[in-house]
């Protein structure tokens, strides 16, 4: 008998994730409504204590959250003056470009002292911070308000069609891996019908996925498609690795996905629902409408064990199929890492 060797890798056991650092790019912070006017939030979010306020006017900032004066922590305790936050240990004034405006006992401004003062914009009602990973100015846009954002035929966003899980395990780039992973669909979200990657579009920090799929397939009707099957796209779009949005043409509906990293292990997960209105004019989603809506809030919980107790492996065996698209995903991510 010959012996043959045959070599066989084990995987490591050991998480391989390649980078020390936070990507860069644009992550939800919440929803504009969470926050009125006035109001003040102590956040941790890229491992570091932030605040976040509302100013008289509307606007909202994020700084650092420790007083450049003694080291109060700002979000615990500060209120709103106008467009300033005020700092609770000696009431030094704060604008929302990290400048100091006031000292109470002086009397006057001292403007040596700056808080850092985070990149903050709102688009579909989402508030999104930017983070850099070499401390820069935004570089890119995040995704731009949708034409169907609070339009009539539209439910409002609040308070049926948002879902917030703080404290999850996840790394953003999960997230935007699931657009090109079309496999795990049949296992993880119960993907009857053929999926098909139909076009992976790089553009900077931008990537657009078309993935092809068949509602109630091999199924004579069911309630999305009570006439019979029907061949369908998932249109995803993706800005950086934080936020992910995806259109389902069928329907109208418009999902984003976000994950916002609080530390090394653990993030927020965010998911925004767009959702065609069903008849009515009340703030719930009813009808199919309403079995939409749950669908896909259950649909992404399910990526949820997968991602809080999965290893990175950096030079995964991957399959034909997913060599190139997942390959290609890897790459393209790593720019958000420099
Ligand atoms: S520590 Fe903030 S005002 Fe003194
Ligand atoms: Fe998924």
């Amino acid at each position: 008998m010959t012996a043959t060797t045959e070599r066989v890798a084990f995987s490591s056991q050991v998480d391989e994730w390649p980078h020390s650092v936070f990507p860069t790019g644009w992550f939800q912070l919440g929803w504009l409504d969470d926050l009125q006017p006035g109001e003040v939030k102590p956040l941790r979010l890229f491992s570091r204590e932030l605040v976040q306020f509302r100013t008289a006017g509307g606007d909202v900032h994020v700084l650092d959250a420790h007083c450049g004066h003694m080291g109060a922590n700002i979000g615990h305790g500060g209120w709103v003056e106008g467009e300033c936050v005020v700092c609770p240990f000696h009431g030094w004034q704060w604008g929302g470009d990290g400048i100091n405006r006031y000292v109470p006992a002086e009397d006057r401004a001292i403007d040596r002292r700056r808080q850092r003062s985070w990149p903050v914009t709102v688009t579909n009602g989402i508030v999104w911070i930017w983070h850099d990973a070499q401390g820069r100015e935004p570089q890119w846009q995040p995704h731009a308000t949708q034409p169907e954002f609070g339009r009539d035929d539209y439910y409002p966003l609040k308070p049926h069609c948002t879902r917030h899980y703080p404290d999850a395990v996840a790394r953003p780039q999960y997230l935007v891996e699931n657009n090109s992973d079309v496999e795990h669909l049949r296992w993880v979200h119960g993907t009857k019908s053929p999926v098909r990657l139909v076009d992976q579009v790089e553009d900077g920090p931008y990537m657009e996925t078309t993935i092809s799929l068949t509602y109630g397939y091999g199924k004579k009707s069911t309630k999305f498609t009570p006439d019979g099957p029907v061949e369908t796209f998932l249109l995803s779009s993706t800005q950086g690795v934080g936020a992910n949005m995806v259109r389902y043409p069928l329907d109208g509906t418009i999902t984003f996905y976000c994950c916002t990293p609080i530390d090394d292990k653990l993030a927020h997960l965010y998911q925004t629902l767009l959702v065609r209105r069903e008849g009515g004019t009340g703030d719930e989603p009813s009808g199919l409408a309403g079995a939409r809506v749950r669908e896909l809030i259950a649909q992404f919980a399910n990526d949820f064990p997968i991602w809080a107790h999965q290893i990175y492996i950096t030079k995964s065996p991957l399959t034909r199929d997913e060599a190139k698209p997942m390959g290609t995903l890897r790459r393209w991510a790593k720019q958000f890492y420099a």
